[in-house]
């Protein structure tokens, strides 16, 4: 039995009728670009997070570069930010003329490390960046609480965990910007690239909404360089669409998490995800680590078991920031991850069947 890591097209046969009656309706009244879905996804996302405001953008990589300009990041700034992430999160540092400042991760959540991160603040310091990598918070109150008596902005990349909670609050709500992903893989997935900010700040929030749009208000009157970074209607209607099935897809990834947890509970060589007491971990990834990751996966891909790794190489070891002075060594902890780290298959249509075929294959690779 083949189990792909991701299938789309089984979600979009799920709400075929849904998803096509929204995208018709904008291509029948053609407002392509600032289109009425725009606003209006923006308002449900800001309601169903309990912030004020939504500014929709072309992706959730614009949405970090967005939101740090508004912080003031710009050349010569540091932002303190996890190691383990995907590229994006490092990237728009250094677009924005800003040193990432590496942080390592904790061993157990793969979140950055809240005990180091007082350790990477110097005076050049303007924002920290936790990711919610793999659905699940960063410690927010603990950097919060670093951050806020220094007044360095928090900007949380929560492009993995839209509807992740953290103590009762939201993923995305707790810093001064949240931003979202809704790349098509995501738990919340447009059908090409989207991406959000959310916050509660009226000041960052109009300067946000001029960025996206050449830094101009109004129209052809440019106070900013900015960029050209609006949502499509079309991907609003279609995020609008599913944004309705979210919570019932982010439990039903729960459920298979779950199965998968008992599974594996007697297989010592396994460490299934932890999860930090007071989250609600969204399972954008169920990862898991093992001693002998590769010949893990070369296993599964070999019997058409999809599996990735989220991520083989840790950002400070990425060749483009051999510059920034870091050797392996430096962040142990994400570097073993790196090694340890495969992610299997969770998304919410999924059939036991398939699932059942996973444990059993992982199971008996380890003699169980
Ligand atoms: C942690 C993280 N940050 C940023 C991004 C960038 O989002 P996008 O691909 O929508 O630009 C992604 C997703 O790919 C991500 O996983």
């Amino acid at each position: 039995m083949q189990v792909p890591l991701l299938d789309l097209t089984r979600q979009y046969n799920s709400i075929k009728s849904e998803i096509d009656d929204a995208v018709m309706t904008v291509l029948a009244h053609c407002k392509f670009i600032g289109g009425p879905e725009v606003k209006k996804f923006e308002d449900e996302v800001a309601a169903y997070c309990g912030v004020k405001y939504g500014i929709g953008v072309n992706s959730g990589t614009d949405a970090l570069l967005i939101a740090l300009r508004a912080c003031g990041v710009g050349h010569g700034d540091e932002v303190v930010t996890t190691t383990f992430s995907f590229f994006a999160t490092a990237g728009v540092i250094s677009r924005l003329g800003a040193r990432p400042v590496f942080v390592d991760i904790d061993p157990e959540s793969y979140n950055i490390d809240i005990h180091h991160i007082e350790k990477a603040i110097t005076p050049r310091t303007k924002a920290v960046m936790p990711v919610h990598l793999f659905g699940q918070c960063a410690d927010m109150d603990a950097i919060i609480s670093i951050c806020r008596p220094r007044g360095i902005k928090v900007v949380e990349d929560a492009a993995q965990a839209l509807s992740a909670d953290y103590k009762g609050r939201k993923a995305g709500t707790i810093g001064d910007f949240g931003c979202f992903s809704f790349f098509p893989s995501k738990n919340l997935g447009a059908a090409g690239d989207a991406g959000m900010i959310v916050s509660d700040r009226a000041a960052e929030e109009d300067f946000a909404r001029i960025l996206r749009v050449h830094g101009s208000k109004p129209k052809y009157y440019h106070s900013h360089i900015g960029y050209n970074s609006r949502l499509d209607t079309i991907q609003a209607a279609v995020l609008s669409v599913k944004l309705k099935h979210l919570s019932r897809w982010s439990a039903k990834r729960h459920e298979l998490a779950h199965a998968y947890d008992v599974a594996f509970a007697d297989v010592e060589q396994i460490r299934t995800p932890y999860v930090m007491p007071g989250n609600y971990h969204i399972y954008h990834q169920y990862t898991i680590a093992v001693p002998d990751r590769d010949r893990l996966r070369d296993h599964l891909l070999d019997l058409k078991i999809g599996c990735e790794t989220y991520y083989p190489v840790p950002l400070h070891a990425q060749e483009c920031y051999k510059d920034l002075g870091y050797k392996l060594g430096d962040l142990p902890v994400a570097e073993k991850a790196a090694r340890e780290v495969i992610s299997l298959p969770v998304f919410p249509e999924l059939t036991g069947d398939e699932q059942q075929h996973v444990i059993d294959t992982i199971r008996a690779f380890y003699r169980k």
